[in-house]
């Protein structure tokens, strides 16, 4: 099933065209993929563990993994997860897995902080996101790996996150918060058919990953808790995330790539990613952001078919000075908001910074947006363009865009752009000709993530 370059060329071509005919372009989650079983499966049962929700079992996972380990070459392993509580520290997993948890089932995560690894922080970001120094691990582990499955018939990860949001607020948080699941350096992922809850910080973060595909899943939290975020690819390329609900304080998917000079000098994009067909909540962040951290650039991303509601902002770019980096090539279309405080926000002097070593002069790119087809009800203030005086935002295309507001409509300084259809009126400066609509053409590879699933 893995394409030849040839076809993946022509495909990309063939993208481009439909994208300047007003078509939509989904290479990368448009396959459909069949899991084959795999050859041997183990339940965490055989490993001694016990779902009382009290029992610790992080010895159980991880000699589970460890055994599970051999069977790498021989067409990889499932652990099966029954139902049960299963209270868990931070774990590793292994390349060629699938973690499959049965319907009833819940990993819980420990809130006791000394069940955690400690380990460096991101050379992407330098330091902690919220501390200077290490950060958690994670509370599933992938480093380095390939061909891993996570899925189930909706089993549910509980990060019971709410002591660590407790000891962020109160300051007692001796290093960053954990993730509920983080994958480095790896590729060939499918994160599907799960319930995700109360994550200490980050629900799914891909980190220098390649062809990750998160489909079918249903994130939240309890509370509404302004330090949660849903699904992060950062620095990771050939990314879907289709089919799915995320209800969380902050935002609920948020593309990055790094912080100010770390990110800036790792260098690693997140670009070719597919995002189609989610129901977004966030109301102390945006429904889907680009940035902050952004430094080692963000491009050929295609989004459709969100819906937005109960949000502080619907759509979201920010970056700011010494970021370095770029935010180019996004089509975003088929978006329905409603209960939305601002719509559109693209802001050049969001975040902060990573320590006071960033060069002021690093300034980021923000150029070639195309957001189309969108409708909006109950929403504040339909578009806040700020761009930075020195790097002024480019080439943003509106089409076919209306929204209910209630106040005044579109804020615009360092900003130009083209428009077509919008209502209310846009300002001035994103009124020029509406050529600069072409230039916003996504392409990328047709290698997709759900292509590489013919082994399982
Ligand atoms: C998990 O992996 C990390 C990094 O690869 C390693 O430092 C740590 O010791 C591993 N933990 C366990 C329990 O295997
Ligand atoms: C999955 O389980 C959650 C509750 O844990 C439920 O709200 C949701 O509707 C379920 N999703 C599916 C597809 O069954
Ligand atoms: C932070 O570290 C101190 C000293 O080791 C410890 O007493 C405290 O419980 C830790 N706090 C958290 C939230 O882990
Ligand atoms: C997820 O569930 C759907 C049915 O809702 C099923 O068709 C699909 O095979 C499941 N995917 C995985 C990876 O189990
Ligand atoms: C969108 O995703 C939901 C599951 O969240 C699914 O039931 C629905 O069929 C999907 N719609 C499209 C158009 O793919
Ligand atoms: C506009 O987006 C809505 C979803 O918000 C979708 O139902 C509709 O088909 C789209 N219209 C066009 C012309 O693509
Ligand atoms: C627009 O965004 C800028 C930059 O974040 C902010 O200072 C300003 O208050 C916003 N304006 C409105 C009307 O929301
Ligand atoms: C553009 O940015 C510069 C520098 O940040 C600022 O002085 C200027 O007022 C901005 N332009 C507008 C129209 O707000
Ligand atoms: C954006 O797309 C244009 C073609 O439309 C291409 O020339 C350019 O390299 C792309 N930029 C990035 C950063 O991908």
């Amino acid at each position: 099933m893995k394409m030849p370059v040839a076809l993946v060329w022509l495909l990309a071509f063939t993208n481009l065209l439909s994208l300047i005919r007003g078509e939509t372009n989904n290479a990368v989650c448009k396959e459909t993929f069949k899991l084959d079983p795999r050859p041997h499966s183990v339940s965490i049962l055989e490993f001694g563990a016990v779902g009382d929700g009290k029992s610790l079992n992080t010895l159980a996972f991880q000699n589970a993994i460890f055994y599970l380990k051999s069977f790498a070459d021989k067409g990889g392993a499932q652990l099966y997860v029954p139902p049960g509580k299963w209270l868990t520290g931070s774990i590793n997993l292994t390349s060629h897995l699938t973690l499959f948890l049965e319907k009833g089932a819940t990993i819980l995560a420990s809130p006791d902080p000394s069940h955690w690894d400690v380990v460096s922080p991101l050379p992407s970001y330098g330091r902690g996101v919220e501390l200077p120094g290490k950060r958690y691990r994670s509370l599933i582990n992938g480093d380095n790996l390939q061909d891993v499955v996570i899925t189930g018939d909706n089993g549910t990860f509980d990060g019971q996150g709410a002591a660590w949001w407790e000891s962020l607020e109160s300051g007692s948080l001796n290093y960053s918060r954990p993730h509920i699941i983080e994958f480095v350096s790896s590729k060939h992922i499918l994160i599907s058919n799960l319930t995700f809850l109360n994550a200490p910080a980050v629900n799914i973060h891909p980190v220098y990953c390649s062809h990750v595909h998160v489909r079918k899943v249903l994130i939240e939290t309890s509370v509404e808790t302004p330090y949660v975020l849903g699904v992060v690819p950062d620095s990771s390329d050939n990314v879907c995330i289709e089919d799915s609900t995320i209800n969380v304080g902050h935002d609920a998917v948020s593309l990055k790539s790094g912080w100010d000079q770390y990110g800036i000098s790792y260098g690693r994009p997140t670009t070719a990613v597919h995002i189609r067909n989610l129901s977004l909540k966030s109301p102390t962040g945006a429904g889907i952001s680009f940035g902050s951290e952004m430094s080692g650039g963000i491009s050929d991303v295609t989004v459709e078919l969100l819906t937005i509601r109960s949000s502080l902002v619907g759509v979201a770019f920010r970056t700011s000075r010494g970021r370095g980096g770029y935010i180019r090539n996004i089509t975003i279309s088929d978006v329905d908001l409603s209960g939305v405080g601002t719509a559109i926000v693209a802001d050049g002097h969001a975040g902060s910074h990573a320590d006071d070593k960033y060069d002021p002069d690093a300034l980021p790119v923000v150029a070639n947006i195309v957001m189309r087809n969108f409708t909006g009800e109950d929403v504040g203030l339909a578009g806040n363009f700020t761009g930075i005086g020195e790097s002024p935002f480019t080439s943003i295309c509106l089409a076919d865009i209306h929204l209910q507001t209630s106040s005044e409509a579109w804020v615009c300084s360092n900003v130009s752009g083209s428009s077509d259809d919008v209502s209310p009126e846009p300002c001035a400066e994103l009124t020029s000709s509406s050529s600069s609509c072409v230039a916003g053409g996504v392409i990328y590879g047709g290698d997709t993530a759900g292509q590489w699933y013919y082994s399982w």
